[in-house]
């Protein structure tokens, strides 16, 4: 039938034609040529089928809109590629050129210390726990020995957040320091007890160089049979050590933390000055008994580390206040 072989003949020029075409200009001119609607080849073959027979009529029909369908695919297909710009943006790329480089960002000094303490003290074998930053007054004062009247409870040196103690049932505060998280260890396991807890304190301090109203602290709690105070030593020794060096010095004070008895400051010498770096003792008997363990039987220690105090010494920061601005020009130094 020479309708069906000129149908054919369409569908081979218009796959040759198609292919050949380079630009999107010229498959534009491919479809203006093959399917354009008033001068367009399959207008020309359409007229064709008026001239078929009766019998013919369905089969040319039918094959005629089978080639036009296919022609229309392969058209569009070739101009999705030459739009996806392969062709055309392959002349004037130049694979020798530098790239732009990618800005990476960096642990910020704080996380980076945290990370570092936790991986020392896991060296110690001390496991990392964590606790929430928003406490009742059991984990932050009671359980910790604070009397009701201690003046660490005034509302004055405290954030507690007045719309929540409501539905809490009791008062409710921003934690003030790490030790909650003794207390909520010891409610939860048995001793032996080895952990550190890393995290956010706050206290409504005034800002300047050296103090803010939030910064971070490091707590370790061990509790066992014959803890003493010289392995207390011992190890904050071998911690401060690793982290800054082997001429570093720990020396204690003399001090007073209703949780711990005996208590005692924590002053670290580096670089020929004296810190302080936190406070520390052992674990007093009443706190034992607030979590239910043994005065008897075990005994423990207990520190809490400022975490800026560390940071600021190993990275040379003078003022706490550059960690919490959020300048990228200081934080892309570490
Ligand atoms: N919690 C105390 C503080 O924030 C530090 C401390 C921790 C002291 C553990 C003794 C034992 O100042």
């Amino acid at each position: 039938m020479d309708i069906l072989q000129a149908f054919s003949d369409y569908l081979d020029a218009a796959k040759t034609a198609i292919a050949s075409a380079s630009t999107l200009e010229e498959i534009e001119q491919v479809r203006i040529e093959y399917l354009g609607q008033k001068k367009g080849k399959a207008r020309e073959l359409q007229s064709l089928i008026g001239k078929a027979s009766k019998e013919e009529k369905p089969v040319v029909g039918k094959r005629f809109n089978e080639v036009r369908t296919e022609v229309t695919a392969l058209l569009e297909t070739r101009r999705d590629a030459l739009g996806s710009g392969a062709t055309e943006v392959e002349s004037d790329f130049d694979p020798t050129l530098p790239g732009i480089a990618p800005r990476l960002g960096n642990a910020h000094p704080i996380t980076k210390t945290i990370t570092h303490f936790r991986e020392l003290m896991g060296r110690f074998g001390f496991q990392v726990v964590e606790g929430p930053e928003i406490e009742d007054e059991r984990h932050n004062f009671d359980a910790l020995n604070i009397p009701e009247d201690h003046p660490a409870r005034d509302p004055l040196d405290n954030f507690y957040i007045a719309t929540a103690q409501k539905t809490a049932g009791g008062p409710i505060l921003l934690r003030s320091q790490t030790s909650t998280v003794q207390i909520r260890t010891m409610e939860q396991v048995k001793p032996p007890v080895r952990i550190v807890s890393l995290g956010r304190v706050y206290r409504p301090d005034t800002f300047d160089a050296t103090h803010s109203c939030m910064f971070h602290q490091m707590e370790g709690l061990m509790v066992d049979k014959h803890v003493t105070m010289a392995q207390l030593k011992t190890l904050l020794s071998l911690f401060a050590r690793s982290f800054l060096g082997p001429d570093v010095e720990i020396r204690f004070r003399p001090s007073f933390f209703p949780f711990t008895e005996p208590s005692v400051e924590v002053d670290m010498k580096w670089g020929g000055t004296w810190l302080e770096i936190g406070g520390a003792g052992m674990v007093d008997p009443n706190v034992f008994r607030a979590v239910g363990y043994d005065p008897e039987e075990v005994s423990g220690f207990a520190f809490g580390l400022g975490i800026e105090r560390f940071c600021m010494k190993h990275f040379e920061v003078d003022d706490i206040r550059r960690f919490y601005e959020n300048d990228v020009r200081f934080l892309q130094q570490f």
